[in-house]
């Protein structure tokens, strides 16, 4: 990108940002909620669209000047629902956690019941957490896994739905490998009076691409997040049917948001277009191969991963059989060029801070264009890390091996 005013209005944010460009393009992105956007999307996000206050919605604005804006907010919104099949779309929440935010505060009052998948078996911070705010006003019930399997325990689901009648069931996961059922969580919630949201912040684009079921027609809201599998803008969504469309619009402005970000909204809409080409779904088809492929190779080197394997663009590693916390392994990776994160696992007895498990993806490499092939390689490269922590000449070596294939996937192609 050329950022040729920014050198010389700031020099000190130019050196810090064209560091961090570096650091993306000689790395390995492996965290698996951060992707490439495209550049179409950077051009949009970059534009004279953040100058504009445009507090209401398409139509009913707060200021005036908001002819155009319009015309790219409704534009935004018909794609969205087009592409998840929705009625109604909501394209202002600035992150994941607001859309979700917004959908609580729109169906639930303070300290109502609502079920969600526990922390520790994949879920969400915004799904309950004591230390975010949906712990602190709602009064959240966990469903988790299967100990044996560690697949959600879908019977656990109706046994503490008919339990604790909760307002809101809600499903979809940070750090789950495996497909989730929407359908069956639905018909539970719909047996036990409860509403259903859907939190697909993580496979939004498996989705779009037909590649993950759906939640649509079954559920009564969706939320996901546009900067992970999408490849769009950092951001939020709100989906859902009909009957909600008011009170979520009311709810995200004015009830918990001001402005919305115009720029955001626009690069919103462009990764929606692109998300309808077929090139886009062949991008998606190779980010799961990519970490099945990786899987493999994890697996035959004797890594255990949870629930054994993958079927969309993460996997979680269980750190414990190789004696080496969460913490080290992201650190050393990282040390050698390549970026992954620590988290918990199913049954974790180890502190949020320094868990027993490593969350790695697809997502990022695929976009820069890689296959199989490589994945293989990078498998092997982080086997030897974790296998060989402490031994430096690993270390150099792998860093050497990372820097090459870097280089031969550029970080921006198109
Ligand atoms: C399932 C899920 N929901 C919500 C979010 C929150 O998204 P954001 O970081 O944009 O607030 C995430 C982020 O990782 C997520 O994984």
């Amino acid at each position: 990108m050329q950022e040729a005013k920014l050198r010389k209005v700031d020099s000190l944010v130019f050196r810090f940002l064209k560091q961090e460009e570096q650091r993306q393009k000689r790395g390995l992105v492996m965290i698996p909620s951060e992707n490439f956007t495209s550049l179409a999307v950077l051009e949009a996000l970059g534009s004279c669209l953040t100058n504009k206050y445009s507090e209401g919605y398409p139509n009913f604005r707060y200021y005036s000047g908001n002819k155009y804006i319009d015309k790219i907010e409704i534009l935004a919104i018909k794609r969205a629902k087009e592409l998840f099949k929705a009625d109604f779309a909501n394209v202002q929440p600035h992150s994941g956690t607001q859309a979700n935010m917004a959908c609580y505060f729109a169906l639930l009052k303070k300290g109502d019941r609502v079920l969600s998948m526990d922390l520790n078996a994949g879920g969400h911070l915004s799904h309950g957490a004591k230390v975010s705010f949906s712990g602190k006003f709602f009064h959240f019930i966990h469903y988790g896994v299967k100990k044996e399997t560690e697949l959600i325990d879908y019977e656990q689901v109706e046994i503490l739905a008919r339990k604790y009648r909760p307002k809101l069931i809600v499903s979809g996961a940070s750090s789950y490998p495996r497909k989730i059922n929407f359908r069956l969580i639905n018909n539970i919630a719909h047996k036990y009076g409860a509403y259903h949201l859907a939190d697909i912040a993580h496979i939004a684009g498996l989705v779009a691409a037909g590649l993950h079921p759906n939640p649509f027609p079954w559920v009564d809201l969706v939320t996901l997040t546009t900067q992970k599998t999408l490849r769009g803008p950092r951001g939020g969504v709100v989906l859902g049917k009909k009957k909600f469309e008011k009170i979520i619009n009311r709810m995200v402005f004015p009830g918990i948001q001001g402005g919305p970000f115009e720029n955001v909204i626009a690069a919103k809409a462009v990764c929606f277009k692109q998300a309808r080409t077929l090139s886009f779904k062949k991008y998606q088809e190779q980010v799961i191969k990519n970490a099945r492929q990786l899987a493999k190779v994890l697996l035959k080197e004797n890594i255990r991963l949870i629930t054994g394997g993958t079927d969309n663009h993460l996997l979680l590693i269980d750190l414990r059989p190789l004696k080496i916390s969460g913490l080290e392994a992201e650190r050393i990776l990282e040390e050698t060029g390549i970026y992954t994160n620590r988290n918990v696992i199913p049954f974790d007895d180890a502190s949020p801070n320094n868990p027993s498990g490593l969350r790695l993806g697809t997502p990022a490499l695929t976009t820069r264009g890689m296959k199989e092939r490589e994945m293989k390689l990078i498998g092997q490269l982080i086997v030897r890390i974790l296998k060989n922590p402490k031994n430096k000449k690993v270390k150099e070596d792998v860093k050497k091996q990372v820097i090459a294939l870097a280089k031969k996937f550029p970080y921006f192609k198109k």
